[in-house]
């Protein structure tokens, strides 16, 4: 009697599996003997995660008296026909030569991730400095028709569903606003489950921007997102809450820490004001997200810095490929910078210690690296690496710039 066996799984597996053993020599007969293109995989890798994006400023907008968006579009001289998707929260690198020095700078992009995908367009915001060279910069030659480079786009300040709560509380400060814009559309939009309240610390009604935005945005999002502006120095018909963003305020405007995830992004003195103040929460480190904030502006804030060397300047010897160099180095000036004033370019993006593009070999000398920004690995550390963009000296140095982009 015969019996009907039904083979299910692995088990059917390791018969095709045999099947194909058998019919190898056949296929490999039968098969082309010219060589196989790079991986399918490579490319669309590349396109999804580029090295860098050539784009040009289409549209321009004054957001406040000393805030000013960007719309940048790929660059159809240059052959660029789309964005790099991305993910709300995340930033571009941009490189900007002055007088002849190439500089990057991180901004984050404040425009919805549907915008680079349907429209094709990033929308940075750039607050003016006072007597910021860069920014002087910016505001006196960008316009219409600017041409940029920039990295594709960057960071993990971004809201994960499999990490994150869906009950957000975003704390922003300054120029800190921008990615929460991109955060708030992109949950409207994309997010059915999560909720995100924002606020955001101003010091008049003069620096309130997007405000009309987040309206919408609440009314479109049914309340899911709300932002509040919260004055520090309130001119006299502000009817908004006032002060500074204490525990208590957080909690009267955005309620119970409990089962929350905090995103927060402004200048290093809002960081070390909020991190006093989050700690009455006691929250697990994983409920908060910060965003890098570029290079410190102050180093001698932290205890361990040795503040009587604030004044010196020091000597590195600077190996770049072949060439050997002499650079000066102020020691509350990050090394990147010492680097970028001498003309040399090692590659870097979010100038905060995260990323790792500044990656450099110290060969000799002793570095103060700022604790709020130290990216680096214990294998780097092991192997002599430090990023110069979070590093400062504390003695002559001898360094070696990373020989795959300094070959020459
Ligand atoms: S530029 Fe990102 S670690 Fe230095």
């Amino acid at each position: 009697m015969k019996e009907k066996i039904t083979i299910k799984g692995e088990l059917r597996d390791l018969f095709e599996l045999r099947r194909l053993t058998h019919e190898r020599p056949q296929r490999i007969r039968a098969a082309s003997s010219r060589p196989q293109g790079p991986p399918p995989i490579n490319a669309l890798a590349r396109r999804i995660h580029p090295a860098a994006q050539q784009l040009e400023i289409v549209a321009v907008r004054d957001e406040t008296r000393a805030a000013r968006t960007f719309r940048l579009a790929p660059d159809a001289d240059a052959g660029a026909t789309r964005c790099a998707v991305f993910r709300a929260g995340q930033y571009l690198s941009l490189k900007v030569d002055i007088n002849g020095v190439r500089i990057t700078r991180p901004y984050s992009i404040c425009s919805s991730p549907d915008d680079a995908l349907n429209g094709r367009f990033y929308e940075i915001t750039i607050r003016r400095k006072e007597g910021g060279f860069l920014t002087e910069h910016i505001w006196n030659s960008w316009g219409e028709g600017t041409k940029i480079e920039a990295s594709g786009p960057c960071g993990f300040f971004y809201y994960e569903p499999l990490r994150d709560s869906a009950d957000l509380v975003g704390l922003a400060g300054g120029s800190g606003i921008t990615p929460f814009r991109s955060l708030m559309k992109d949950i409207t939009a994309n997010h059915p489950d999560a909720r995100m309240t924002l606020l955001c610390g101003v010091r008049n009604a003069q620096e309130k921007m997007f405000a009309r935005e987040f309206r919408d945005l609440s009314r479109e999002s049914g309340g899911r997102v709300k932002a509040y502006f919260v004055a520090s120095e309130p001119d006299g018909d502000w009817d908004g809450p006032t002060g500074f963003l204490t525990a208590d305020l957080i909690t009267s405007l955005a309620g119970p820490p409990e089962g929350k995830t905090f995103f927060i992004c402004g200048p290093q003195p809002m960081y070390n004001f909020l991190d006093k103040e989050l700690a009455a929460f006691n929250l697990p480190r994983r409920r908060v997200r910060r965003e890098v904030f570029g290079e410190l502006t102050d180093v001698t804030v932290f205890e361990d810095y040795p503040r009587e060397l604030a004044g010196e300047t020091f000597e590195i010897i600077v190996h770049a490929g072949r060439r050997v160099l002499t650079v000066p180095a102020k020691a509350t000036e990050s090394i990147l910078v010492s680097l970028e004033r001498a003309g040399l370019n090692p590659p870097s993006q979010c100038r905060s210690g995260e990323c790792g593009f500044c990656n450099t070999i110290l060969l000799n000398g002793g570095i103060f690296v700022s604790p709020e920004n130290d990216g680096r690995r214990k294998a780097g550390i092991k192997y002599g690496y430090f990023h110069p963009c979070s590093s400062y000296p504390v003695s002559d140095l001898e360094i070696k710039l990373n020989p795959a982009v300094h070959a020459g």
